[in-house]
């Protein structure tokens, strides 16, 4: 079978490789032995590639922190799986055409949903999720202010919200997103500039905010900060301008403005299987039901993992990256 796997770290596209590695043979008593059939090239992954990620990793190695696959044999203890079920694999390592998985890592998903669309669900719509839901006490018609609304996150923002009876004001960098971001349920959205605050209030009548989410950092966060009311919370998820977050003590002080981090993977390390279970049963009847939907740019075979990797890191794209490393015909 193959694998993608990196050997040092450095230019994504350079280090990443298509290899031959063994085949995994028969499942132990309680695992399931699962062909991948869609994983999405995502910005940690790049990070991962350039060294830049906040895990230490053992050289050569796998990577891929989500997939979507399809069950091809089982262990004998293994219940609650068929042959053919649609999973969710919970661990990492997902750049490859078979993995062998501990059942208790697997979720069932539903069948006959788009598998591109459940193949990044368990990354992006998992860390919008909780973080509208985790950090700040919202009722119906509170807003939610975030940056990089056009990333794969910004839009399961703004249809988890909307299905939630939340508002969302919407900052991207460039023109021409209005149109495609308001079609999923944004309320408004904005392009980043200096008097950012003010295009705000006048495009929300005065919206008072209470949660912002930024995945931008640098001097975005100081404005984002201008937006708020009194006393809201900016979450930190993301570091796309390679910036340290600016904030100022007028943020901090004088409108007591709290600062912090999110992180999917400890949440996922201490949540509970039955909560995890129930988030992603929620996640996946959204996404059956066409209220979640990440645009997809363009999918390619794992052995052209390269030419992905470098068109995952362009600017501007329609929509995400896309490995289908059995083939198209799910
Ligand atoms: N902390 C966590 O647990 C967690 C979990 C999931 C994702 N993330 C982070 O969330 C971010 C988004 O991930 P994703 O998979 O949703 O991304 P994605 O779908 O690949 O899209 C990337 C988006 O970022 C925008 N962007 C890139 N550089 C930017 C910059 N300097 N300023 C403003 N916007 C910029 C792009 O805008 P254009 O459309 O204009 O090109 C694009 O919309 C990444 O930083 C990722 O690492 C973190």
């Amino acid at each position: 079978m193959k694998i993608a796997q990196f050997s040092s770290v450095g230019r994504p596209d350079q280090v990443i490789e298509c290899v031959d590695a063994a085949d995994l043979g028969d499942p132990k008593d309680n695992e399931v032995l699962i062909d991948i059939l869609a994983f999405p090239i995502n910005p940690a992954d790049v990070l991962i590639l350039e060294g830049k990620y906040g895990m230490q990793y053992k050289l050569p190695s796998r990577l891929g922190a989500e997939s979507v696959g399809k069950v091809n044999k089982i262990g004998k203890n293994v219940q609650g799986f068929a042959i053919g079920d649609m999973v969710l694999p919970l661990d990492r390592e997902n750049w490859v055409q078979q993995k062998m998985v501990l059942a208790s890592n697997l979720i069932l998903l539903p069948k006959n949903v788009d598998p591109l669309q459940l193949s990044m669900m368990k990354v992006n719509p998992a860390t919008a999720y909780l973080m509208i839901k985790k950090y700040v006490q919202l009722n119906k018609n509170d807003w939610i202010i975030q940056d990089a609304a056009n990333s794969g996150v910004g839009h399961s923002v703004i249809s988890i919200a909307k299905h939630l009876g939340l508002k969302t004001i919407n900052i991207v960098r460039r023109q021409g997103l209005e149109d495609k971001l308001k079609k999923i349920g944004a309320d408004v959205v904005v392009i980043d500039n200096n008097n950012l605050s003010q295009t705000v209030k006048q495009l929300s009548d005065n919206a008072k905010i209470k949660l912002a989410i930024d995945a931008v950092g640098g001097d975005q966060v100081l404005r984002i900060g201008d937006c708020l009311e009194d006393e809201a919370t900016i979450l930190n998820y993301g570091l796309l301008s390679g910036k340290n977050i600016e904030i100022s003590s007028y943020h901090t002080v004088f409108k007591r403005i709290l600062l912090t981090g999110f992180w999917l993977m400890p949440w996922l390390q201490n949540m509970k299987q039955q909560e995890i279970i129930d988030m992603y049963s929620y996640l996946s009847s959204l996404i059956e039901k066409g209220i979640i939907h990440v645009p997809v740019e363009k999918t390619y075979s794992l052995e052209k993992i390269k030419d992905a990797v470098s068109h995952a890191a362009t600017y501007g794209r329609s929509g995400k990256i896309i490995v289908t490393p059995n083939g198209t015909k799910f």
